[in-house]
């Protein structure tokens, strides 16, 4: 779908608004008309007659025609013929709303989505919707982000029609110190939903917060938030991950670097099916964390380590450390023993390189 064709008919069916004035893009949602033709469309899997549509949905032939534009305006091919009626011939590849609810099986988790076509960063609502008071598990989503942003003021690269930008707001009851630990959670959930997509391919977490596939980056995760000396007001929890990504839609200095799921696995990946996925197995993640800690998840995440056992370089603000990781600590830190010295130390933030 070309950028744009959103806007045009949106005006008709879509109800838009903006609920936080100052970002861009309008608020994506469906009419349970609309909606409702999508279903019976989709269950039926074959040619409905416009007027089975009329009758059972109470409309005009032309308000179903209309409804059938917006569809094909959201993504969905809708195929007509005259004496035949429509066919769903291919479901739209967005993560809207409506396509993940139905696959979800979460408490509070995605419960409540926001979705936008575009957006400057979806951490950046998220965190104003948590300042407004949204609610644990609320989650934004866009299908492009315009100043997508990664760690250490990195850009994400953020094209439209491709990819997951989700953030979800958490509002964790544990101190500020521990608050960095839910980004090694958030990438334990990844790291499962990926290892899941990708059977074949070598699924790595590379402390803190990068996913590799096949040893390239395929996915992130920014956790920021807010709080005070004892308390955490909220989370936002930024996850990239690079789903339908293309080689030749990669600028010149991410070419070689990055892996998608569709380049790992050499097909189309759903979008809406792979949110569910991670919102499924990163909510009991997260439950689990705020009960018991990191200390039950840590052999899993040494085994997805990318880092363990080897020799790396970890710039952090007080200098660079050269060593080998021995494993993470119950804190989420990175336990290294550092080439000059016997004893180990725990480094809590830096970016690290792997040196061979
Ligand atoms: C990193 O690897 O440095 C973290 C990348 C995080 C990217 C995601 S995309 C959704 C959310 N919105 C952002 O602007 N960033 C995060």
């Amino acid at each position: 779908m070309n950028e744009g064709s959103f806007g045009r008919r949106i005006s008709f069916d879509i109800q838009a608004h903006c609920a936080f004035p100052g970002q861009l893009g309008v608020i994506m949602e469906i009419s349970p008309v609309s909606l409702k033709i999508l279903t019976v469309l989709r269950q039926s899997g074959t040619d409905v007659s416009g007027e089975a549509l009329c009758r059972d949905l109470a409309i005009s032939r032309a308000a179903v025609w209309k409804h059938i534009q917006v569809l094909r305006g959201l993504g969905y091919k809708i195929e007509s013929a005259t004496h035949r009626g429509y066919r769903l011939s291919e479901s739209a590849n967005y993560p809207y709303p409506w396509e993940i609810e139905p696959l979800l099986n979460t408490q509070c988790f995605g419960r409540e989505i926001q979705f936008r076509e575009v957006l400057d960063s979806t951490n950046l609502l998220a965190g104003e919707a948590a300042k407004n008071n949204a609610p644990e598990g609320f989650c934004v989503i866009a299908d492009r982000q315009l100043r997508g942003r990664g760690r250490l003021q990195r850009r994400w690269f953020s094209p439209a029609g491709k990819n997951l930008y989700l953030s979800l707001i958490l509002r964790p009851s544990v101190l500020p110190a521990a608050i960095s630990q839910i980004s090694l959670v958030a990438a334990l959930a990844g790291a499962r939903v990926l290892d899941r997509e990708l059977p074949e391919s070598k699924v790595e977490i590379k402390w803190p917060n990068d996913l590799l596939v096949d040893g390239k980056k395929a996915a992130g995760i920014l956790c920021e938030s807010s709080s005070e000396l004892d308390r955490v007001h909220y989370a936002a929890v930024g996850i990239g991950v690079n789903v339908n990504l293309e080689e030749v839609s990669l600028p010149c200095d991410l070419q070689g670097l990055v892996n998608s799921i569709r380049l790992a696995g050499g097909r189309e990946a759903s979008r809406p099916r792979l949110t569910a996925n991670l919102l499924n197995t990163f909510e009991p993640l997260y439950q689990h964390w705020l009960q018991n800690g990191l200390a039950d998840l840590l052999p899993e995440l040494e085994r997805f380590s990318a880092l363990i056992q080897r020799e790396v370089e970890i710039t952090t603000v007080r200098g660079t450390i050269e060593g080998r990781v021995l494993g993470i600590s119950s804190d989420g830190g990175l336990r290294v023993k550092p080439g000059n010295r016997t004893e180990e130390e725990i480094i809590y933030c830096g970016d690290t390189r792997l040196l061979a």
